[in-house]
């Protein structure tokens, strides 16, 4: 050990330390300072970055006898909560407070280091131009908001620190109505919308398009801030990791390193023996249970075909032996000492071999449980066939017939957080498991036949999330930092490595795609044929559900017109398939950006060969407001089909405002513009890709809320849903203040814990806003009807005439007769809960939707392209979204640029490859590209508004849809820039190089 001097946040710190320790865990684990952030092992992602002597650097790369000497400060040091009792605080810093109200935190996670590069850049320049604070940004890596608000939020930040006056991000609620006019019954929030009632001020918020109704809300629909982003701006111990428990073990797992074996035989006595080791487990260790990790409802929908400890490997980095010890290297150092004896089987890396005649077999285990078609023999974990309409009819009516192939990688989440999860024991032998997951509920209810527990043994706790992405609907981690408390009674920490993110963590499933249309020379499609073969990798997590999304989703916008808008013909036919690769699985989008980069570049070959008008035929030939979602009544993930009829689509209106705000017009088929004067190896090109989604899963997806009011007229929101960053605590409170009418400061929202929040089947689909946000609704309608009741009563007792409770009005805290008197909430709560018959006055609600309204949307792209070396510049992106009504355009706009921006990388630069043995070409953000600040085209939003009539506030979903457009835009805008028709994403210079020599399909 050395003595280590530093002075960290203005304070002589001496702490001894091993030589060998980063900075970064000294500062978290020896000096407690957790706003600094793992977020990989490599120095990529600037997550750990913290202040040297006022300069950012990345301190997982540091050795902390590096700093000897050195200032050091983190964000602890920067500014302090406006409310702490009778303290005076100066409250948050200038730059902590517009990254808040510019909505520049998502998920929070790389918040303290960008908060701490913007200071550093504003020490040295007061004035910044966007073009700086981007680079001073681009050290710090987000995958949740795209860059402009965090941009927008230094840019405020400097101006109030040079003594600027900076226009309100938020309008200020208008005061209220002279005559307040109070409901009969219910409160009407049905809906009614003023055109540009929820624009405002600043370029931070997207513009709104909303129909011609007068609203007269006054939470949902403002761009509130997030209820948890003071804790996030200031870089509280938030998060799974951030937690500390005395005597807890670090776990380590030892992956395979061959791509299919059999494992012979294991032998870990030396690493047990090593000084430090706790527990090593093998699959001779633990129980034989077979199970899915793929985090859905009960039955889970695929095969069951895990286990986790096997005596087979199926792909490079599968689990082969687990260990817990006291720090993080002794456990790295057992794993060396375990030694495992193989039998190398032949492994299947390419999808098309899977089903091959005496392809091995890669799940030979008897205990596996097949979901409907999956056959093992076949290596086929899910079959899909759906037939809509007379196919073959369609294709014979057509005047022309038009095929096509298209290929989609493998992709990763990359959030910034890793997987993460903390095990213990609590003080009723309950097994605590506090963990970074979208799905608590069913880590509970999966987990507990593994373990050998009950369910109501288990608790499971999330906290804050550094972003999900799909990549957390999966339990992924939980059961091996659990099997390791079991084995060794000790709070147990197991946090992937962000190489294990890239080779043992999910992606997106990659796709080999045909399709096949038929058309009328006038442009009207007769027939529309899609044959995916998808690769779920070595285990079937998913493998149905995601795959029948692309379908379901991207093959159900393209109906026909006339008798065939009627009577659509389509068929969708898959095949999921084993291969010896890490499992793909839920991510953003859930199958339906793979389906859209197929229709949307196909459908773009059909409009260049029928030479017709390319918005036109889109919306000549896509499904419209009133007409049957033709898939409704063919598929749903393996249960009975229901009819659904497709109550809003602003698909035109979103066409015609991205088109103007992209200069449509002005740009498609306009030669002159193609050239860039005085380049002439540069192209540009303009490109459309027009989408849809869901929102939720229909007469499945739950959610409950329970909701306490609390003697200082507050309330006590309590939800199942998961806020992976998205905002979605935030969406749901708004939702209970508009029904109580309070603002959202009044709503304190917990989210989530199995022991105390209702059930909610956990964030994924599309669904939170939409099924949490009308539980929400329902429990606060309940807690609102006996504010009513008692609030009617006081009022009365105060003389004057009766009052009717169904004739009050909650509006600015208080319970509002309709002659003006008034009770206020907090005096409602103090008469029920201490003064007169007293109750606690509170609700639950849970909601279920028997229909998946889709949310729809125009993507724009423009770019530039190098024909010389095939490098694509994309330029600009323009997203018109129909997501029904926005609760909070601040949070939607986030989820919109956000998921364009990984969108952008799926597009451009992302995907994941394997050598001929199956070892990873990508594991670390060196080699796995994701974009950085100083590299992004413009990001403009626009909200077409429409009220969906299933949901008491008219919404639909906003956070996957932005994933399924970019990518086709902008592989038609290159294609319009130059003729380079890539059909294999992503689009890479190399690709469209060899596209322009070849002059043809690159597979
Ligand atoms: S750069 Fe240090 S954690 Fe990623
Ligand atoms: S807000 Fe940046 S990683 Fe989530």
């Amino acid at each position: 050990m050395t003595e280590l001097h530093l002075c960290l946040n203005g304070a002589d710190v001496e702490v001894d330390v091993s030589p060998e320790m980063t900075l970064l865990e000294v500062l978290r684990e020896k000096l407690g300072i957790y706003s600094v952030k793992h977020g990989c092992e490599t120095g990529e992602c600037g997550a750990c970055a913290v202040l040297m002597d006022g300069k950012p650097v990345n301190s997982c790369v540091m050795l902390a006898l590096q700093a000897d000497g050195h200032r050091i400060d983190t964000l602890e040091a920067e500014g302090e909560h406006p409310e702490h009792g009778w303290a005076e605080t100066d409250g948050l810093d200038a730059i902590q407070q517009a990254f808040i109200e510019t909505g520049a935190v998502q998920c929070g996670y790389c918040t303290p280091a960008m908060i701490l590069a913007a200071r550093s850049l504003l020490q040295e320049h007061a004035d910044p131009t966007d073009e700086m604070v981007r680079d001073a940004l681009s050290s710090v890596l987000c995958r949740c908001t795209g860059y402009q608000k965090p941009v927008e939020a230094v840019l405020r930040a400097a101006a109030v620190l040079r003594g600027e006056e900076v226009p309100p991000v938020y309008p200020e609620a208008s005061p209220l109505p002279e005559h307040l006019h109070p409901h009969e019954g219910k409160p009407d929030y049905g809906g009614e919308v003023q055109a540009g009632s929820t624009a405002t001020q600043t370029d931070t918020l997207p513009r709104v398009e909303a129909p011609p109704k007068q609203r007269s809300w006054r939470s949902v629909g403002k761009p509130e801030p997030k209820v948890d982003a003071i804790k996030l701006a200031m870089g509280r111990p938030a998060f799974t990791a951030d937690m500390e428990m005395r005597g807890m073990l670090i776990a380590k797992v030892l992956h395979s390193p061959h791509a299919h074996a059999r494992i012979i035989s294991i032998d870990a006595a030396e690493a047990r023996e090593l000084p430090g080791v706790a527990a090593v487990l093998t699959h001779e260790d633990i129980p034989r249970v077979v199970y899915s990790t793929a985090g859905q409802s009960d039955p889970i929908p695929g095969p069951l075909d895990t286990f986790s400890l096997d005596h087979i490997v199926r792909f490079v980095g599968d689990r082969v032996a687990m260990v817990a010890a006291e720090t993080e290297a002794i456990a790295v150092e057992a794993l060396k000492r375990i030694k495992v004896e193989y039998e190398v089987l032949p492994a299947i890396l390419d999808s098309r071999d899977a089903m091959k005649e005496g392809a091995v077999r890669i799940h030979t285990e008897p205990e596996y449980v097949p979901f409907a078609d999956s056959d093992p023999s076949r290596n086929l974990a899910a079959e899909i066939r759906i037939d809509i309409g007379d196919v073959e009819k369609g294709f014979s009516e057509a005047d022309l017939i038009i095929e096509g192939d298209y290929e989609v990688p493998k992709v990763q989440m990359a959030s910034i957080e890793p997987h993460v999860v903390v095990t213990y024991w609590d003080e009723d032998d309950r097994l605590v498991i506090r963990t970074s997951t979208q799905v608590p509920f069913h880590v509970r209810r999966q987990l507990a036949p593994v373990l050998n527990l009950a369910p109501k043994r288990i608790r499971v706790i999330k906290p804050r999330i550094g972003g999900g992405f799909g990549g957390k609907q999966e339990v992924l981690v939980e059961d091996v930092a659990a099997h390791l408390t079991i084995a060794t009674n000790r709070p147990v920490r197991y946090e992937y490595t962000r190489a294990e993110e890239f080779f043992a963590a999910r992606s997106r499933h990659p796709m080999k795609i045909h399709m096949k249309t038929g058309v009328k020379s006038d442009g009207t499609i007769t027939a529309n044929e899609m044959y995916a073969l998808s690769d779920t990798g070595a285990y079937g997590c998913h493998a149905l559900t995601v795959t029948g999304n692309t379908g379901h989703k991207a093959m159900a916008l393209y109906v026909g017109d006339g008798v065939y808008r009627e009577s659509p013909n389509i068929r969708f036919y898959a095949d999921i398939v084993y291969t010896n690769t890490p499992p793909s699985g839920a991510y953003r989008g859930y199958g339906v950006p793979q389906g859209y980069w197929a229709v949307e570049r196909h459908m773009e070959r059909v409009i260049r060969t029928l030479g017709v008008d390319s918005l036109a035929f889109r919306l000549k030939n896509t499904l419209r407001a009133g007409e049957l979602h033709p898939f409704s009544t063919a598929w749903s993930e393996g249960r009975e089909p229901q009819p659904e009829i497709i109550n809003t689509c602003g698909l035109e209106a979103c066409v015609e405002q991205g088109a103007a705000a992209i200069g449509w017009l002005e740009k498609y088929r306009n030669a002159d513009w193609h050239e860039v004067p005085g380049k002439p190896h540069l192209r540009r090109g303009i490109g459309v890709a027009t989408v849809m989604q869901g929102t939720a899963i229909p007469y499945l997806d739950m959610g409950g809320a329970s909701l306490k009011i609390n003697d200082d007229g507050s309330f006590n929101l309590l939800v199942g849903a998961t806020d992976l960053g998205t905002g979605s605590d935030t969406v749901l409170a708004q939702q209970a203040a508009e029904i109580l009418g309070v603002p959202i400061e009044d709503i304190l929202v917990y989210s989530s814990d199995t022991d105390f929040t209702p059930f909610d089947k956990g964030a994924y689909a599309s669904s939170t806003t939409y099924i949490s946000g009308a539980a929400v609704v329902r429990a606060a309608e309940q807690v609102a009807e006996r504010i009513r009741i008692r609030a009617a009563r006081m009022i009365e007792k105060d003389g004057g005439n009766p009052v009717r409770p169904e004739h009050i009005l909650l509006e600015d805290r208080r319970a509002w007769a309709p002659d003006g008197r008034s009770v206020s909430h907090a005096d409602v709560a103090l008469n029920a809960l201490h003064h007169e018959d007293q109750e606690q006055i509170m609700g639950i609600g849970s909601f279920m939707s028997p229909v998946s309204p889709p949310p729809f949307a125009a993507q724009f792209a423009e770019v530039e392209v190098d024909v010389d070396t095939g490098r694509v510049d994309v330029k600009k992106l323009v997203m018109a979204v129909d997501a029904g009504v926005i609760v909070n355009p601040l949070t939607a706009s986030g989820q919109i640029e956000g998921g364009m921006t990984q969108a952008l990388g799926y597009a451009v630069c992302e995907e994941m490859l394997y050598d001929e043995k199956g070892h990873p070409r990508e594991t670390d953000f060196s080699t796995y590209h994701i974009f950085s600040a100083e590299e992004m085209p413009e990001l403009e939003t626009i909200f077409v508004e429409t009220f969906e009539p299933s949901h008491p506030f008219g919404v639909k979903a906003v956070a996957e849809i932005p994933m399924n457009g970019v990518a086709p835009a902008v592989g038609n805008a290159v294609f319009d820039a130059c003729g380079a028709e890539v059909v294999r994403a992503p689009i890479t210079p190399e690709r469209v190089w060899r596209a322009l020599q070849d002059g043809e399909a690159d597979l």
